[in-house]
Protein backbone atom coordinates (compact mmCIF):
# COMPACT_ATOMS: atom_id res chain seq x y z
CA UNK A 1 0.00 0.00 0.00
CA UNK A 2 1.45 3.56 -0.73
CA UNK A 3 2.31 5.80 1.97
CA UNK A 4 0.62 8.82 2.27
CA UNK A 5 2.44 12.14 0.76
CA UNK A 6 4.29 13.95 3.36
CA UNK A 7 2.91 17.72 3.79
CA UNK A 8 6.00 19.72 4.79
CA UNK A 9 3.59 22.90 4.83
CA UNK A 10 1.62 21.49 7.43
CA UNK A 11 1.67 23.34 11.12
CA UNK A 12 0.34 20.28 12.88
CA UNK A 13 2.66 17.27 13.34
CA UNK A 14 -0.36 14.75 12.34
CA UNK A 15 -0.20 16.09 8.96
CA UNK A 16 3.85 15.64 9.04
CA UNK A 17 2.98 12.51 10.25
CA UNK A 18 5.58 12.56 13.05
CA UNK A 19 4.93 9.31 15.29
CA UNK A 20 2.73 9.91 18.01
CA UNK A 21 1.31 13.24 16.80
CA UNK A 22 -1.83 14.51 18.32
CA UNK A 23 -4.90 16.37 16.96
CA UNK A 24 -3.87 19.99 16.58
CA UNK A 25 -0.80 19.84 18.17
CA UNK A 26 1.67 22.09 16.30
CA UNK A 27 5.22 21.30 17.92
CA UNK A 28 6.65 17.97 19.17
CA UNK A 29 6.92 17.17 22.69
CA UNK A 30 10.74 16.55 21.96
CA UNK A 31 11.13 20.23 20.74
CA UNK A 32 8.96 21.22 23.48
CA UNK A 33 10.77 19.61 26.48
CA UNK A 34 14.37 20.86 24.64
CA UNK A 35 13.16 24.05 24.42
CA UNK A 36 11.85 24.06 28.06
CA UNK A 37 15.16 22.81 29.06
CA UNK A 38 16.91 25.40 26.99
CA UNK A 39 15.11 28.35 28.78
CA UNK A 40 15.13 26.61 32.25
CA UNK A 41 18.97 26.67 32.21
CA UNK A 42 19.27 30.46 30.40
CA UNK A 43 17.06 31.64 33.46
CA UNK A 44 19.16 29.95 36.13
CA UNK A 45 22.40 31.15 34.27
CA UNK A 46 20.48 34.76 34.44
CA UNK A 47 20.21 34.29 38.19
CA UNK A 48 23.49 34.37 38.51
CA UNK A 49 25.12 36.24 36.23
CA UNK A 50 23.17 39.17 36.09
CA UNK A 51 23.65 40.20 39.67
CA UNK A 52 27.10 39.57 39.47
CA UNK A 53 27.86 42.03 35.96
CA UNK A 54 25.88 44.75 38.22
CA UNK A 55 27.87 44.17 41.40
CA UNK A 56 30.92 44.44 38.86
CA UNK A 57 29.95 47.07 36.45
CA UNK A 58 27.20 49.38 38.36
CA UNK A 59 29.76 51.04 40.49
CA UNK A 60 30.82 52.30 36.94
CA UNK A 61 28.12 54.23 36.35
CA UNK A 62 27.60 55.89 39.70
CA UNK A 63 27.71 59.39 39.50
CA UNK A 64 30.38 60.92 41.40
CA UNK A 65 29.63 64.37 44.04
CA UNK A 66 32.63 66.60 42.89
CA UNK A 67 32.58 69.01 45.34
CA UNK A 68 35.51 72.35 46.03
CA UNK A 69 36.80 72.46 49.46
CA UNK A 70 39.02 75.02 51.05
CA UNK A 71 42.44 74.23 51.52
CA UNK A 72 43.67 77.60 53.27
CA UNK A 73 44.34 80.78 52.61
CA UNK A 74 46.47 81.91 49.76
CA UNK A 75 49.75 83.58 52.05
CA UNK A 76 50.16 79.65 53.23
CA UNK A 77 51.28 78.36 50.09
CA UNK A 78 54.71 79.49 48.14
CA UNK A 79 56.09 78.58 45.13
CA UNK A 80 58.87 76.12 46.25
CA UNK A 81 57.65 73.69 48.60
CA UNK A 82 54.19 71.48 49.44
CA UNK A 83 52.03 72.17 52.59
CA UNK A 84 50.62 69.30 53.30
CA UNK A 85 46.57 69.99 53.36
CA UNK A 86 43.84 67.65 54.81
CA UNK A 87 40.69 67.28 52.38
CA UNK A 88 37.63 64.98 51.98
CA UNK A 89 38.10 62.48 48.80
CA UNK A 90 35.16 60.48 49.30
CA UNK A 91 32.33 62.40 50.99
CA UNK A 92 29.93 60.62 53.31
CA UNK A 93 32.21 58.00 55.03
CA UNK A 94 33.39 60.49 57.63
CA UNK A 95 37.25 60.41 58.83
CA UNK A 96 37.93 57.56 56.36
CA UNK A 97 37.14 59.78 53.37
CA UNK A 98 39.84 62.47 54.13
CA UNK A 99 42.88 62.26 52.86
CA UNK A 100 46.08 64.17 52.79
CA UNK A 101 47.33 66.02 49.97
CA UNK A 102 50.53 68.55 48.93
CA UNK A 103 49.86 71.80 47.72
CA UNK A 104 51.92 74.96 46.45
CA UNK A 105 51.87 77.44 44.67
CA UNK A 106 52.10 77.67 40.69
CA UNK A 107 55.55 78.46 40.33
CA UNK A 108 55.91 79.44 36.02
CA UNK A 109 59.55 79.01 36.41
CA UNK A 110 59.07 75.13 37.27
CA UNK A 111 54.92 74.28 35.89
CA UNK A 112 55.47 75.46 32.51
CA UNK A 113 53.50 72.42 31.04
CA UNK A 114 50.84 73.93 28.75
CA UNK A 115 48.28 71.70 30.94
CA UNK A 116 48.82 73.52 33.65
CA UNK A 117 46.51 76.98 32.73
CA UNK A 118 44.37 78.55 35.04
CA UNK A 119 45.43 75.77 37.70
CA UNK A 120 46.59 79.03 39.99
CA UNK A 121 47.83 76.26 42.57
CA UNK A 122 49.54 72.94 42.16
CA UNK A 123 46.99 70.33 44.71
CA UNK A 124 49.32 66.92 44.16
CA UNK A 125 47.75 63.40 46.03
CA UNK A 126 50.00 61.19 48.84
CA UNK A 127 48.26 58.07 46.80
CA UNK A 128 51.06 56.28 45.19
CA UNK A 129 50.32 55.60 41.61
CA UNK A 130 51.73 51.81 41.92
CA UNK A 131 49.67 50.57 44.37
CA UNK A 132 47.91 53.29 46.37
CA UNK A 133 50.48 54.03 49.22
CA UNK A 134 50.81 57.09 51.00
CA UNK A 135 53.45 58.92 50.03
CA UNK A 136 55.14 61.73 51.80
CA UNK A 137 56.98 65.06 50.47
CA UNK A 138 60.43 64.73 51.59
CA UNK A 139 61.35 69.11 51.28
CA UNK A 140 65.63 68.19 51.59
CA UNK A 141 65.41 65.48 48.70
CA UNK A 142 62.00 68.03 46.88
CA UNK A 143 60.83 64.12 45.94
CA UNK A 144 58.01 62.58 47.05
CA UNK A 145 58.83 59.05 48.33
CA UNK A 146 56.61 56.59 48.66
CA UNK A 147 57.87 53.98 51.55
CA UNK A 148 55.92 50.69 49.89
CA UNK A 149 58.18 49.86 47.38
CA UNK A 150 60.60 52.37 46.59
CA UNK A 151 58.18 54.70 44.15
CA UNK A 152 59.93 58.62 43.24
CA UNK A 153 58.62 60.90 41.95
CA UNK A 154 59.92 64.45 41.58
CA UNK A 155 58.59 68.44 42.31
CA UNK A 156 56.28 68.15 39.66
CA UNK A 157 54.84 64.58 40.78
CA UNK A 158 56.26 62.72 37.56
CA UNK A 159 58.28 59.00 38.72
CA UNK A 160 61.62 59.26 39.04
CA UNK A 161 62.55 55.48 40.45
CA UNK A 162 60.51 52.73 41.22
CA UNK A 163 57.52 51.18 40.02
CA UNK A 164 54.81 53.30 39.49
CA UNK A 165 53.19 53.41 36.22
CA UNK A 166 52.18 57.34 36.16
CA UNK A 167 52.86 60.27 37.65
CA UNK A 168 51.00 61.57 40.84
CA UNK A 169 47.56 62.42 40.35
CA UNK A 170 46.30 65.94 40.81
CA UNK A 171 43.30 68.32 41.58
CA UNK A 172 41.68 71.17 40.18
CA UNK A 173 42.19 74.44 42.16
CA UNK A 174 40.53 78.09 42.27
CA UNK A 175 40.63 81.17 44.33
CA UNK A 176 37.14 82.04 46.06
CA UNK A 177 35.78 85.06 46.37
CA UNK A 178 36.56 85.48 49.74
CA UNK A 179 40.36 84.60 48.33
CA UNK A 180 40.59 81.42 50.10
CA UNK A 181 42.09 78.33 47.88
CA UNK A 182 39.90 75.70 46.94
CA UNK A 183 40.54 72.13 46.06
CA UNK A 184 38.30 70.36 43.42
CA UNK A 185 38.11 67.06 41.73
CA UNK A 186 41.10 64.87 41.23
CA UNK A 187 42.41 64.07 37.89
CA UNK A 188 45.25 61.85 36.25
CA UNK A 189 48.14 63.08 34.22
CA UNK A 190 50.35 60.72 31.66
CA UNK A 191 53.78 61.43 31.32
CA UNK A 192 53.30 65.00 29.74
CA UNK A 193 51.68 65.84 32.84
CA UNK A 194 48.66 66.26 30.05
CA UNK A 195 44.98 65.46 32.10
CA UNK A 196 42.97 62.86 32.31
CA UNK A 197 39.74 61.27 34.13
CA UNK A 198 40.63 59.90 37.53
CA UNK A 199 42.26 56.74 37.05
CA UNK A 200 43.36 54.08 39.61
CA UNK A 201 46.36 53.10 41.08
CA UNK A 202 48.13 50.87 38.65
CA UNK A 203 47.06 52.29 35.84
CA UNK A 204 48.96 53.28 32.96
CA UNK A 205 47.77 56.31 30.63
CA UNK A 206 50.55 56.45 28.28
CA UNK A 207 50.00 55.35 24.59
CA UNK A 208 47.66 52.40 24.25
CA UNK A 209 46.99 52.61 28.29
CA UNK A 210 44.39 55.44 28.14
CA UNK A 211 42.68 52.41 26.43
CA UNK A 212 43.36 49.60 28.20
CA UNK A 213 42.24 51.31 31.11
CA UNK A 214 39.07 53.85 30.35
CA UNK A 215 38.06 56.21 32.89
CA UNK A 216 34.84 55.50 34.40
CA UNK A 217 31.72 57.54 31.91
CA UNK A 218 30.32 59.26 34.94
CA UNK A 219 33.60 61.05 35.95
CA UNK A 220 34.50 64.12 34.71
CA UNK A 221 37.13 66.38 34.90
S1 LIG B 1 52.67 51.55 46.30
FE1 LIG B 1 54.10 53.13 45.96
S2 LIG B 1 55.75 52.17 45.00
FE2 LIG B 1 54.33 50.57 45.31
Amino acid sequence: MASQPKSPQSRYTADRLIPGAFEGETVTRRRFMTGTAHAAGAIAAASFVLPTLAFAIGPIFKETEHRWEVAGPQDLFNEYNYVPVDVTVTPGIGEIGRTTIYVRKHNDKIDTDKYDENTPYIAITSRCAHLGCSVRWVDAAKRFICPCHGGVYNLLGERVAGPPVRPLDRFFTRVNKEGLVEIGPRFSVNSELRRFSPRDPGEPIDGIGQYLYPSRPSVRI
